[in-house]
């Protein structure tokens, strides 16, 4: 039988985290070849097929799919083709994702294919992935879109942070949002557990939250004097429920400089005031050292002993030394 090999993208600089995840969760796997925002493995354990794959899920990949193999541009076409006829597939059966990785190069699938590549991935499609990492050095690999994975090409979603953010920081939370069509309405209101100085917050008021926004650090002024904003100077450690708002809160956004155990410790404990309303968290968890990365599934049990139903784990492109984890409430009908 054939040896199957998995593709993995990463957020560059981050591939050590990547290994670190798989050397942790998924021993079976050997790498088998590493490039900046690219690696492959051997997977010397059970098979996954193009379905399966999705099961696979490594928080520190912006994709995984089963590796196809690779080619040069001008006889790519060719190669792919013939490699999907080998497992049964053509190109109608797919859609296209093609994206380039540390280069400014980029295949032309689109007139290659003459097909329109790129588009939003419903549930259940399968893609083709084209991934150029140079002009020499092109990658294709399938994997199909399922719960929890992103629809967007290599979790590349276009936004830009406004110049009236105070932070960078806006960006984590919109990509998170957008990637995982987390849904939320103009009337929910949220917690913004770490707010300062201000880009998450400026994101959701934005959208036209209302927001607390707790930090012991000062918030932008354009931020604090919004009419759906108000804040709560404090530590997390020396808040009780009681100096939380009384109404209704949906959401909980947490992204604090601190030791994940002890953040999660005290945003969950000051969360449960929220019992009855809570749809949802998204919470940033730090990586402070390498082998916190064995903690990934431990903080999502946490969670979901909390009452989260669904928990994930992820990286999307706009994070450094940091992941999300994302629980969400069963959904009232
Ligand atoms: C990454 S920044 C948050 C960025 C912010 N969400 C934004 O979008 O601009 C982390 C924040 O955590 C706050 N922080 C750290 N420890 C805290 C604690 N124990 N209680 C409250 N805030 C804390 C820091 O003051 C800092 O503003």
């Amino acid at each position: 039988m054939k040896d199957q090999f998995i593709f993995f993208c990463v957020n560059i600089g981050n591939e050590n985290l990547l290994k670190e995840e798989i050397k942790a969760f998924c021993p079976e796997l050997t790498l088998s070849y590493s490039r900046k925002g690219f690696l492959t493995f051997k997977n010397k354990g059970i098979k996954f097929d193009f379905n399966t794959i999705s099961q696979l899920e490594i928080t520190f990949a912006t994709r995984t799919g089963i590796c196809l193999g690779k080619g040069k541009p001008e006889d790519l076409k060719e190669t792919i083709l013939d490699t999907l006829e080998e497992v049964n597939l053509s190109l109608d059966d797919c859609v296209i994702h093609n994206y380039s990785i540390n280069s400014n190069y980029a295949f032309d699938a689109e007139t290659d294919f003459d097909i329109t590549v790129n588009e939003y991935s419903a549930e259940g499609k399968l893609v083709l992935n084209i991934i150029s990492l140079g002009e020499k050095e092109v990658w294709f690999g399938l994997h199909r879109v399922s719960k929890g994975i992103t629809r967007y090409p290599n979790a590349h979603v276009e936004l830009k942070i406004p110049d009236s953010s105070p932070s960078v920081a806006y960006i984590k939370l919109a990509q998170t949002i957008e990637l995982y069509a987390l849904k939320f309405t103009s009337r929910d209101s949220w917690i913004d557990f770490g707010c300062s100085p201000g880009g998450s917050s400026s994101y959701l008021l934005s959208k036209g939250s209302k927001v607390w926004g707790v930090d012991t650090a000062n918030v932008d002024q354009a931020i604090l004097s919004h009419k759906n904003f108000k804040f709560i100077k404090s530590s997390v450690q020396n808040l009780s429920q009681e100096d939380l708002p009384d109404c209704e809160i949906h959401w909980v956004h947490a992204d604090l400089n601190l030791n994940p155990n002890q953040s999660i410790k005290e945003v969950l404990r000051l969360c449960k005031k929220y019992n009855n309303s809570l749809k949802g968290i998204i919470f940033t968890v730090q990586v402070v050292k390498l082998e916190n990365i064995k903690l990934i599934e431990e903080f999502e049990d946490i969670f979901y002993d909390w009452g989260f139903a669904t928990t994930i784990s992820r990286q999307v492109p706009g994070h450094k030394k940091e992941y999300v984890l994302i629980g969400q409430r069963r959904t009232k009908r």
